[in-house]
């Protein structure tokens, strides 16, 4: 790989062996994957993966502990996916043991460590960091060094900034250089489309499901979806951001994309449009066949599959304001529709710290809380990432929380059937 003198120098020790072990990292991960060179970093802010004070990950302890003393601090403030832990989210006697003594029992003394490797706030804490209230939103073309999936594809796609799918420590690695490796999603080349996505569904089609779709036809490749901007517009508005986010995380964990282009929406396709096309680039239609097939697709893992669900978990990745207020109107109707007066399954609606404060300062906070459903700032798959857990009947929209968990998917509309009026859609 190609390094400037003042990255051989790092990397031949001028700035303590420590920086010269994390210049190093980064070129070894660059060197895997045919990187020429290194370019800086030049995003504001950084955001990291690993949020979660695990009792058994203690190398990333030492590693952090040494960072922390050899003055190789982050070149950015950060950000950070959400915390693993709510006492807000019901969980029996236990669940809080399991969570509290031995699965996050590290979680206060992990967050000092971060706090001292330059945390941007004690309330950082989202996979959802763009949102404009918590204020770690990339600009167009500026190089980041990101990994949690959800968050690299709409930074990549929503807002045109460029990162790769890179794995966690590896981002703070790249912070602290102040450089990460050029390849892929970083090239004009790598951000052009193999796959075309015909949408022919004659409603709008659910986020999340779609994204499903995408994402295991496509895998990681970059695709190109035609037909979507009939039924989200040609504006980035909170509407289609809140979808895209969903959109997003969907075939980022479905597949393993990191970037979409939406034509007559993201603001690269809008700039060059079907030129992002490569030749030969292959084509997905999606109608309302296909999309019923992959959801009649994902097995259901539940001990009992007719068991009634225990909780219920919206807003993974978490929930924008305009998410939050919308729901807030769909689940009051609902339950006036079916004379209920609370939600019929304990429900949990996650959202960034920051998010949940500005709704706070709404009058919908206090309808929502009405309706008996709770918010909180939780990880869902942190909640159930452990046997106990995982054995509850879990219901979800999220196709990520499915695809890692126990959790079952349905859409929007049977969830919010199923927590207002009981029974499915
Ligand atoms: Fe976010 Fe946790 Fe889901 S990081 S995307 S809420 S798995």
């Amino acid at each position: 790989m190609f390094l400037t003198d003042e990255q051989q120098a790092i990397l031949n020790g001028a700035k303590g062996e420590t920086m010269a072990k994390v210049i190093e990292s980064v070129v070894r991960y660059g060197e895997l994957f045919g990187a020429e060179k290194l370019v800086p970093v030049t995003s504001k802010y950084n955001h990291l993966v690993t949020s979660f004070g695990l009792k058994m990950i203690t190398p990333v302890y030492d590693l952090m502990d040494r960072l922390i003393k050899d003055g190789a601090i982050s070149k950015q403030k950060f950000s950070l996916d959400p915390r693993p832990l709510d006492k807000n989210v019901p969980a029996n006697f236990i669940q809080n043991l399991i969570f509290n003594k031995f699965m996050y029992a590290k979680q206060d003394f992990y967050e000092n460590q971060l706090e001292q490797l330059g945390m941007m706030d004690k309330d950082a804490f989202t996979c959802a960091c763009y949102m404009d209230e918590v204020g770690n939103k990339p600009e167009k073309g500026e190089v980041l060094s990101w990994a949690e999936s959800s968050a690299v594809v709409y930074a990549n796609s929503v807002l045109g900034a460029r990162c790769n799918r890179n794995s966690g420590i590896i981002d703070i690695m790249g912070s602290i250089a102040g450089y990460v490796p050029y390849f892929g999603l970083l090239t004009d080349e790598g951000r052009k489309a193999t796959w075309i996505i015909e949408i022919k569904t004659t409603k709008k089609p659910e986020a999340q499901l779609l994204g499903s779709a995408i994402g295991m036809k496509v895998m990681e490749a970059v695709p190109y979806v035609k037909g979507l901007d009939k039924w989200l517009g040609n504006d980035l508005n909170d509407a289609a951001c809140t979808y895209l986010k969903d959109f997003g995380a969907a075939t980022a964990s479905n597949g393993a994309v990191g970037l979409y282009h939406i034509d007559g929406l993201t603001p690269e396709a809008k700039e060059m449009g079907e030129k992002l096309i490569c030749d030969g680039a292959k084509t997905y239609v999606i109608d309302d066949a296909e999309l019923e097939r992959v959801y009649k697709s994902y097995p259901v893992i539940w001990k009992n599959p007719d068991a009634k669900p225990k909780l219920c978990f919206m807003g993974c990745p978490h929930m924008s304001l305009e998410q939050l207020k919308t729901w807030t109107d769909k689940v009051e109707t609902a339950l006036k529709e079916a004379g209920n007066k609370k939600v019929l399954i304990p429900t949990v609606f996650t959202a960034a710290p920051a998010v949940l404060r500005e709704f706070e300062k709404t009058p919908y906070a206090a309808r929502l809380k009405e309706t008996g459903v709770i918010t909180s700032y939780i990880c869902p798959l942190m909640y159930m990432n452990n046997p106990l857990s995982g054995k509850m009947p879990v219901i979800t929209s999220s196709n990520k929380l499915r695809t890692y968990t126990t959790a079952r998917y349905y859409t929007d509309d049977e969830i919010l059937m199923q927590i207002t009026k009981g029974g499915k859609a």
